[in-house]
């Protein structure tokens, strides 16, 4: 029995480690979440190193087209709650990953145009046309648990084939 227990504590162990590859720290500051989850997910800053972040907000009047009128300090704010935790102050695990293509003073917009997402994302035309989809950009539409951090492969394996889940 205790032997049982033993291995049950070591197999949980392994599988936390496992996951933690597949989840990024999600956004948790109320201010970035709110103005920053509005019109999509409040992506995790992980995903784009500082400089990225701070041009966006530096870009704020016209992000994707869009005006998001934000004052001088929350922009302020959002950059430096970004900024902190962004994937160049990571030693390891996805936001690593992703920053290994990002060029030592590139400041890319599109996390999902990194060669990390692209080549883990290789689908059809019609999968990211698809209504449940509509832009590469709704990562909730595959990773019900995006907010959370959780981008768990497991959750797509069927049949030994790794697809979206639709
Ligand atoms: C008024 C709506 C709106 C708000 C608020 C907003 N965004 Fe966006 N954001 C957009 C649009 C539109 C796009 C382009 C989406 C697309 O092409 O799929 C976008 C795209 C992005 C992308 C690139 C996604 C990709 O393709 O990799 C990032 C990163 C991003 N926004 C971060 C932010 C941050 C940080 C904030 C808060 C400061 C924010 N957004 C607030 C509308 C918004
Ligand atoms: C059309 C569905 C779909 C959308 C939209 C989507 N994903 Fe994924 N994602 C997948 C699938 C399927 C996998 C599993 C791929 C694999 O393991 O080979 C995956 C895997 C991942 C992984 C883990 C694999 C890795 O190591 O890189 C991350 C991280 C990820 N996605 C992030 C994102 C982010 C961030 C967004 C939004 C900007 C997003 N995804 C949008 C379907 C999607």
């Amino acid at each position: 029995m205790k032997r049982l227990a033993l291995v049950l504590v070591a197999l949980a162990a392994a599988t936390s480690a496992a996951n933690a590859d597949d989840r990024i720290a999600p956004v948790t500051d109320p201010t970035v979440k709110q103005e920053c989850g509005g019109c999509h997910m409040a992506f995790p800053a992980g995903l784009l190193p500082a400089r990225s972040w701070r041009r966006m907000l530096d870009g704020r009047a016209d992000h994707f087209g869009e005006d998001l009128a934000l004052s001088p300090e929350t922009a302020d704010l959002i950059a430096g709650y970004l900024s902190v935790n962004a994937g160049d102050t990571a030693t390891r695990g996805l936001a690593r990953k992703y920053m290994r293509w990002v060029a030592p003073d590139g400041a890319p917009l599109r996390i999902t145009e990194n060669p990390a997402f692209l080549r883990k994302h290789p689908f059809p035309d019609s999968t990211w046309s698809d209504p449940k989809v509509v832009t590469k950009s709704n990562c909730l539409a595959c990773h019900a648990g995006a907010a959370q951090g959780d981008f768990e492969r497991g959750d797509f394996e069927k049949g030994g084939r790794t697809r979206p889940p639709f």
